[in-house]
């Protein structure tokens, strides 16, 4: 079986080659893999590991083998659905809860977006409840997690402000949020402000400057650095303020409280029904994903970017 693979000597450092198959665990369906999508995460630790360390969350495709326990998609569904890690390969043994069935209005592509981007837009977003009239900025806007939070956010009822990086990036957010501002800092995001609930992956002076932004009682989640892993914060009208909360989240954390398969099949749902686009800015084969790492590192992606295989 084929799978992709760190190797520095190789262009974006990762290659296809041959590896040893792993036989699935009874309560995991083997998945024939049609496409992958790129995060920016495991591609930052694709470029730190050794090689022959095996990257992927995202996959899409069709059950080979259904669970030997009886439980989960028959042989031949359409599933999409995620891993820890390895995911990037012609076949994955796949745990029956981290998978959905697709509907039949949702190609492969669409779905290999949803995994990591999407879940970690859905639940960070139900960190602060209902969301019905409540303000919402996202930073990062134009990302892959961005583009599918301020939909949801929208969906869910809120008045969504975008916070978006480069000016080029700024019409591919435009159809989605309420308000968008072009800023290497949130304070231009103030004007639509107080927020009840900011979704922050930036870091550095953008989470710094959020911070100042959240409503009594507001939540700011905090879940990536793209551009700064250190952040100087005043801390006093943080907590003058009353009631302000910041969470730590991680997916991988949360997704061992709430499975990945149910969520799953909430958002390819929407995609199904036209109330949630999947912004895929390119789809390459897998022997270019070295390319593709290279691409979604060096910023040229809005949205997210789907390998095939
Ligand atoms: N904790 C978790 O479980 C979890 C889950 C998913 C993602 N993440 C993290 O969340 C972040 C977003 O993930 P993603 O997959 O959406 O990544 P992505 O598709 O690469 O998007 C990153 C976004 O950050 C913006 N950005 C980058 N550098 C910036 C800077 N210096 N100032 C302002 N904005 C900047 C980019 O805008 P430009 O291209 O215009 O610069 C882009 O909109 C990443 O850091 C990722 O590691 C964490």
């Amino acid at each position: 079986m084929k799978a992709v693979v760190v190797d520095r000597s190789a262009p974006g450092g990762l290659k296809l080659t041959e590896v040893a198959e792993r036989s699935a665990l009874p309560s995991e369906a083997l998945v024939r893999v049609a496409a992958i999508s790129l995060n920016l995460g495991e591609v930052r630790r694709a470029r730190n590991a050794a090689d022959g360390w095996r990257p992927g969350w995202d996959i899409a495709g069709t059950v080979e083998t259904a669970a030997s326990d009886g439980s989960g998609p028959p042989a031949g569904a359409r599933v999409v659905g995620t891993l820890g890690e390895a995911a990037w390969a012609e076949r994955v043994a796949v745990p029956v809860n981290a998978l959905a069935v697709l509907p039949g209005g949702v190609t492969f592509e669409q779905a290999a977006t949803l995994p990591i981007a999407g879940l970690t837009a859905l639940y960070a977003l139900g960190k602060r409840g209902s969301l019905l009239g409540r303000r919402v900025l996202i930073t990062g806007a134009s990302g892959g997690v961005g583009i599918f939070a301020t939909q949801l956010a929208r969906l869910a009822g809120a008045r969504v402000a975008a916070l978006v990086h480069r000016a080029e990036k700024r019409d591919a957010v435009l159809p989605y949020a309420d308000d968008v501002f072009v800023s290497d800092t949130a304070e231009a995001a103030s004007a639509a402000g107080p927020y009840d609930l900011i979704l922050e992956s930036v870091g550095g002076a953008v989470f710094a400057s959020a911070l100042k932004l959240l409503a009594v009682d507001g939540m700011l989640v905090t879940f990536g650095t793209s551009a700064e892993r250190t952040s100087t914060i005043e801390v006093a009208p943080f907590y003058l303020a009353g009631g302000q909360s910041i969470y730590g989240f991680v997916i991988f954390h949360e997704l061992e409280r709430e499975p990945a398969g149910p969520a799953l099949a909430r958002l390819a749902a929407l995609v199904d029904a036209g109330k949630l686009d999947v912004r895929i800015d390119g789809v390459l084969p897998v022997e270019q994903i070295g390319d593709a790492a290279n691409r979604l590192w060096n910023r040229g992606v809005i949205g997210k970017l789907v390998v095939t295989f």
